[in-house]
């Protein structure tokens, strides 16, 4: 019994993990363990010796069993100790930057670069509403409702209930109503830009149902369609970084006279477009000096005061300026393109910056 105690118990001391001391409890105390075999012998003995080699033979299991309890719980130990080690694990270390940060779509980055380029000019941000009044979008702008402009425009109408004959909004077609809000809520002089979203019914490579302008309203005494050129060129230096010559090209609005369409310097070589250089003529906006009729919708008397507007395509202007191929892109939300023409959240349009 002295041996058998002897050998399992440096056995199970010596036992590296538990699958090897499963094994020993098996040959042990298992039902057919040494121990076990040797308590079934106990039924052949002679009362006297039973009684002193029982108690001995349930002592022997007991400190086996034991014993087996201990280097488990000890492994068990020893097991956890490793993996606490090897877990190990700094939570005061800086995050990891796995999270995926979103960019700054062109427009928006776009429509804040000539917000600070006319704001260094003393322009103010205006704003008015998408779905407007087809007087706002309209009559106050001297379109009257025969006017042919009215059909080009490619209007979205709000339609009444039925029996409502009052006239249906629209979704505004530009963002000139502007003009004559800002003109009623502060009168002249006024120096505003309103950029936003402007509707028509029109889709191909350069055109979408909606897209952005940037309205532009100056009224003072004597200003000319001189101070106009001046403010557009200054403008499009700024934006593009580089000289820019304009070539302004008489038209006509019914809401400006006189009023004239702005072309911008480019060159087109293999396919792509390099403003501020070359031969080319790109157009980016309409302009004219504001008509008396306009004015005085406004609320403003025509007789004192006089002044420019105009209404330039803040997607144009920044798919030449970052090389976008296409319009339809800009609003499709596909992560890739995001991704790529997006930009950093950091990235905020400056005067002191560049743009
Ligand atoms: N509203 C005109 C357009 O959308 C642009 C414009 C604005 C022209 C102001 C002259 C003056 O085409």
């Amino acid at each position: 019994m002295d041996d058998l105690k002897a050998k399992y118990l440096s056995a199970i001391a010596d036992a590296g993990d538990e699958s090897t001391l499963e094994d020993l409890r098996l040959q042990a105390v298992g039902k057919k363990g040494e121990v076990s075999l040797k308590m079934r012998e106990l039924g052949k003995m002679t009362p006297e010796e039973r009684q002193t080699a029982g108690p001995a033979l349930n002592a022997l299991k007991d400190e086996i069993n034991s014993a087996l309890a201990a280097k488990k719980a000890a492994l068990g130990d020893a097991a956890l100790d490793a993996r606490l080690r090897a877990e190990w694990l700094d939570v005061t270390l800086p995050a990891r930057g796995t999270a995926r940060q979103g960019t700054i779509h062109p427009v928006s980055q776009v429509w804040e670069e000539c917000t600070a380029i006319f704001a260094d000019m003393g322009f103010a941000v205006a704003e008015g509403p998408q779905v407007e009044t087809d007087w706002y979008n309209f009559d106050a702008l001297n379109i009257p409702g025969h006017h042919p402009a009215r059909a080009e425009m490619d209007t979205f109408y709000m339609h009444r209930a039925a029996g409502d004959d009052r006239p249906p909004h629209v979704l505004r077609t530009h963002t000139s109503p502007v003009q004559i809000r800002s003109m009623q809520d502060q009168g002249a002089p006024i120096r505003i830009i309103a950029p936003g979203r402007v509707y028509r019914a029109d889709y191909d490579q350069t055109h979408t149902p909606m897209f952005h302008q940037v309205e532009g309203l100056a009224l003072d005494k004597n200003l000319s369609m001189a101070n106009l050129k001046w403010v557009l060129e200054e403008f499009f230096t700024a934006y593009f970084g580089t000289k820019v010559k304009t070539r302004f090209r008489a038209s006509h609005f019914p809401f400006t006279e006189p009023s004239a369409e702005v072309d911008i310097q480019c060159s087109w070589e293999n396919g792509t477009v390099k403003v501020g250089e070359g031969d080319g003529w790109l157009e980016v906006l309409g302009s004219g000096m504001v008509h008396p009729h306009v004015l005085r919708a406004g609320g403003v008397d025509p007789d004192k005061w006089q002044g420019f507007a105009f209404g330039m395509g803040i997607d144009r202007i920044a798919m030449l300026k970052y090389g976008i191929p296409d319009l339809r892109a800009f609003f499709d939300s596909d992560l890739r393109w995001l991704r790529h023409y997006g930009f950093s959240a950091l990235q905020v349009p400056t005067i002191r910056g560049g743009v």
